[in-house]
């Protein structure tokens, strides 16, 4: 049997040893040591490589948040499940924005403990190149279907439907959200994660392979996974198709979507990932120069045989002067497959909280049009397969 290797960090000894007691009679899990700080808990990772930690918020010195941020960051093979007490829940979503996988409210059952446990090795282990080495999985190389979100023009919410739409297709399917924006990247802020590591350091890796990039990818409270972009602009430059093509080959392999968010226009990124792309989402706003716009790009797509990828994904819909969808298809003679209503509010909110609406689940017709175009890149209507899960919990609060 598959052991689940665990380490225990929380400040209170009779805790670690309450836990490691419910612990001892699950034959798959070992308990393979203790913390009583956030530095311990590094430190002890450092060392014994466990598949998962089970981490205290609140512990003197550097605290649960701290520490999970820099495990998550630098040890790639180790998940971590946050346990904390009632009342805590504020530090709680700042701690899943950090990377841990799930929590639990402190007193938990052994049941509890252990089936979340298993699920999250479960996760990981799906993730996880090494152990899935020789397996079917591994030997035909699933190939992810790729989808591109594009538009002519800037700022016509491209960054906010690639983030949704990964979060929709995220709730069935393994999701990687990968930021080609070469100019100014915000995928990870309207996700409310941080990268210490991002494309500009995938520069300096000898070899890109999956091993490599797991080390990259940010982990996501939905359950998607994010590739970072640049973290600042004077290196776009260094960015060549070549290690763009390595990227999105390699992590093609491993999930079943991969969605690439592009800055505006068409340079050799842009080029690769229209070229690459399974579907392609032209973004378009109801306005004449949008519109203009989306008819010479278009003209483009067919000069390059990509013609037939193209969804055309209609946003700002309903705002003041503009077009009505019937006038947007018979201008463009596409049909809009989904129309993002103008909503400014909830949107900037969003944006500015780091939390896609779609992160909360709602009927709202924001939430609905991206449930929408999700549906219609995969061909069918994508389930709630997530059941109750981490982020119903953490917003239900
Ligand atoms: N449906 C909407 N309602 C209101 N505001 C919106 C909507 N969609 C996008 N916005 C706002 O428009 C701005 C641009 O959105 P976003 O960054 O997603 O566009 P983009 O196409 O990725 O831009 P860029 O070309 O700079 O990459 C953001 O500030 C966002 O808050
Ligand atoms: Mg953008």
């Amino acid at each position: 049997m598959e052991q689940i290797s665990v380490v225990v960090a929380d400040d209170v000894e009779q805790t670690r040893q309450d836990i490691s007691r419910l612990l001892y009679f699950e034959d798959d899990i070992s308990v393979v040591g203790e913390a009583a700080t956030g530095e311990e808990a590094i430190e002890v990772v450092k060392e014994v490589k466990p598949d998962v930690v089970l981490m205290d918020i609140n512990m003197p010195g550097m605290d649960g948040i701290q520490a999970t941020e820099e495990i998550t960051s630098h040890f790639s093979g180790t998940a971590i499940i946050i346990i904390s007490i009632q009342g805590e829940q504020e530090y709680l979503k700042k701690a899943m924005m950090a990377g841990a996988r799930e929590y639990l409210i402190k007193p938990f059952s052994g049941d509890d403990v252990a089936s979340t446990i298993r699920q999250v090795a479960k996760v990981k282990r799906s993730y996880s190149f090494g152990q899935a080495i020789g397996s079917a999985e591994i030997e035909k190389k699933s190939q992810a279907k790729v989808v591109t979100l594009f538009s002519g023009k800037g700022g016509t919410g491209k960054s906010l439907a690639a983030t949704n739409l990964s979060i929709v297709l995220g709730r069935s399917f393994k999701v990687a959200l990968v930021d080609l924006d070469m100019q100014f990247g915000d995928i990870s802020l309207m996700l409310g994660l941080n990268s210490k590591r991002n494309l500009e350091h995938l520069l300096e890796e000898e070899i890109i392979d999956w091993d490599v990039l797991q080390g990259y990818l940010l982990h996501h409270l939905s359950g998607i996974q994010v590739m970072p972009g640049l973290g600042s602009v004077e290196h776009n430059e260094k960015i060549e198709r070549n290690l763009i093509e390595k990227l999105v080959n390699c992590l093609k392999e491993h999930f079943d979507y991969l969605i690439l968010d592009l800055t505006t226009g068409f340079n050799e990124t842009n080029l690769f990932a229209l070229e690459c792309a399974d579907v392609i989402v032209q973004m378009v706003t109801p306005d004449l120069l949008s519109l203009k716009s989306a008819i010479s790009s278009q003209r483009l797509f067919e000069a390059l045989g990509n013609g037939h990828k193209v969804l055309t994904l209609e946003n700002f819909a309903g705002r003041n002067g503009a077009f009505k969808q019937q006038m947007v298809e018979k201008t463009l003679e596409q049909t809009v497959v989904a129309s993002i209503p103008y909503d400014e509010k909830t949107v900037l909110t969003a944006v500015n909280k780091g939390v896609p609406p779609t992160l909360v689940r709602s009927s709202n017709a924001l939430n609905q049009a991206f449930e929408k175009l999700a549906e219609t890149v995969a061909g069918k209507a994508v389930p709630d397969k997530s059941g109750k899960g981490l982020i119903r919990k953490i917003f239900s609060f």
